[in-house]
């Protein structure tokens, strides 16, 4: 194709773009109404949603007791920025969630009567996360998704395909996208009536990360540029029991594993979550993650382990067998050894912000799951509301279009929005004013990781800037437009940092915060 040359074009009711949980569950509610093209940077296994190992977190029972204490314990996890109307919409939303999954065929766990399995995780006050394949449940429910509409004769897939920009017409209406092939030789714009993301977070723009690589936020950036609102881009959430071996690729170790027992020690065996919360192990994620910092930070020779020795062999091999396998592989036998652990980035609960219907600012424009913020995880995100999230939103967002499309003009984009940009730059470096995305990566993990201070957040801001205008800011290849969306992404979240407040997720270290202090004569310490 020549740079000059018309994209091929797509028409189509329904375009979703991002193929894990949200995107899909999205996709089976809507293909009643018409037809559905789903775009994708790759196969299921590309996204988030495919790794999650803990479960699904349900207010077990569906009755008003159950949903109170669900949306108590997600407050509390949220550290006082949670909405809490928005979260009782989203606990609400749970039963209908569940039996559609059960309808679908989504294998949960049982136990031999045929009840479900319930497990727990920190901050929770009661088991009441349900899980499928032991640790598989996030593969199996997208793959469960997918099979569901892949065959559909109104499901059209698109894949390798990355977004290049929204479409809008006249009335500044979202109406579609411009795709970009992983090559970058390919384009296609897809029209659409509604234009609904499902693209998932950014903590792969951190250099230490339990997401796959392409969870840079690519189109969170794209989405900003053509006007949607971005909100709580600082409140990342940091997971605490991700594997450690130097050169391996960090590997998350459930929390499920912690909610069943297990212990964090140091290389003496000693415990050390005790020192810092009261809940030991089962202090809220952010809470366990910064305890881990600031232990290493009070001893730099410690070394930190997630022990599950008190669990049998045969228990792990059933239960975890994603976590035991993975473990196994890399020389340790969780049965019998403990595993280094360190933090590393896991989810963000901002993004594009939207309502608890999924739109976002820009008419023609839906948002679900975790690239939108509907501020139901606060500052924290309580364990496995993530994937109730989706399902939920997956719902909500149909009804909310389906009650809308009437309305709709269906008008073409303006003139220019379907041309493919020329070619500006030929290296990644000149992209990027010499930055690499891997240096960014690091940048990020430095600058704005666990811990924060405001000069970190100053001169991770400055390099940011000085990357962004030292590059040629064409954006036609790929890697290109990926750098240059990544740095976009960046600059916005070191803007957000340095007016962020100084609590929760956000934990910074100077201005004021008092250092919290290790609890010392705190109950469980020195087992
Ligand atoms: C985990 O299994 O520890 C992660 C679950 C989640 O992120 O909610």
């Amino acid at each position: 194709m020549s740079p000059t040359s018309e994209p091929r074009r797509i028409d189509t009711d329904f375009l979703i773009i991002g193929g894990g949980i949200a995107g899909y569950q999205t996709a089976i509610n809507l293909l009643p109404l018409g037809s559905v093209t789903l775009a994708s940077r790759g196969s299921i296994a590309s996204g988030s949603s495919y790794y999650a190992q803990g479960g699904l977190a349900l207010p077990w029972g569906f009755n008003h007791e159950a949903v109170e204490s669900h949306v108590s314990d997600t407050l509390r996890a949220g550290a006082g920025f949670c909405d809490a109307a928005n979260v009782k919409v989203l606990v609400e939303g749970a039963e209908e969630a569940f039996a559609t999954l059960v309808s679908l065929g989504v294998p949960f766990d049982r136990d031999s009567g045929g009840d479900l399995l319930l497990t727990r995780e920190a901050a929770h006050s009661r088991p009441r996360i349900i899980h499928a394949g032991g640790d598989k449940t996030g593969s199996l429910i997208v793959k469960t998704l997918a099979q569901n509409v892949h065959g559909h004769e109104r499901f059209s897939f698109l894949t390798p395909f990355r977004l290049h920009r929204l479409l809008k017409d006249e009335d500044s209406r979202v109406v579609g996208g411009l795709f970009m092939g992983e090559e970058g030789e390919d384009w296609i714009s897809v029209r659409a009536g509604a234009t609904i993301l499902a693209t998932g977070g950014f903590s792969a723009l951190f250099a230490r990360t339990t997401n796959p690589p392409s969870q840079v936020g690519d189109a969170t950036a794209v989405a900003s540029q053509a006007g949607a609102r971005l909100e709580r881009l600082a409140f990342t959430q940091f997971h605490p029991t991700v594997l450690d071996i130097p050169g391996q690729t960090p590997f998350l170790l459930t929390e499920a594993l912690r909610g069943e027992g297990g212990h964090i020690v140091d290389q003496t065996g000693r415990r050390i979550l005790y020192r810092y919360h009261p809940d030991g192990e089962l202090a809220p994620r952010d809470v366990v993650s910064r305890s881990l910092w600031l232990e290493t930070r009070e001893r730099p020779d410690a070394k930190i382990f997630l022990s599950v020795a008190h669990l049998s062999g045969e228990y792990l091999r059933t239960r975890f067998p994603q976590v035991y396998y993975h473990c196994l592989d890399a020389g340790i036998d969780l049965a019998r050894d403990p595993a280094p652990i360190r933090p590393a980035a896991h989810f963000q609960m901002g993004g594009v912000r939207t309502d608890m219907d999924g739109r976002t600012d820009l008419p023609g424009l839906y948002a679900v799951g975790e690239v939108a913020s509907t501020r139901v995880h606060g500052a924290n995100r309580l364990a496995s509301n993530s994937l109730l999230e989706a399902l939920v939103m997956g719902h909500r967002v149909v009804r909310a279009i389906a009650g809308e499309r009437e309305g709709w003009s269906r008008k073409p984009p303006l003139r220019g929005e379907e041309d493919r940009p020329d070619r500006g730059w030929t290296s990644e470096e000149e992209a990027s004013g010499h930055l690499t995305l891997e240096d960014l990566k690091t940048l990020l993990w430095e600058k704005a990781g666990i811990v924060r201070t405001s000069s970190l957040v100053a001169s991770g801001k400055a390099q940011v800037a000085a990357a962004l205008e030292g590059g040629k800011m064409g954006k036609s290849l790929p890697k290109e437009a990926l750098l240059h969306n990544a740095l976009t992404l960046a600059r916005l979240l070191f803007e957000d940092l340095e007016t962020a407040p100084r609590v929760g997720s956000n934990y910074f270290l100077e201005d004021g915060t008092p250092e919290p202090k290790p609890m010392n004569s705190a109950p469980g310490s020195g087992s």
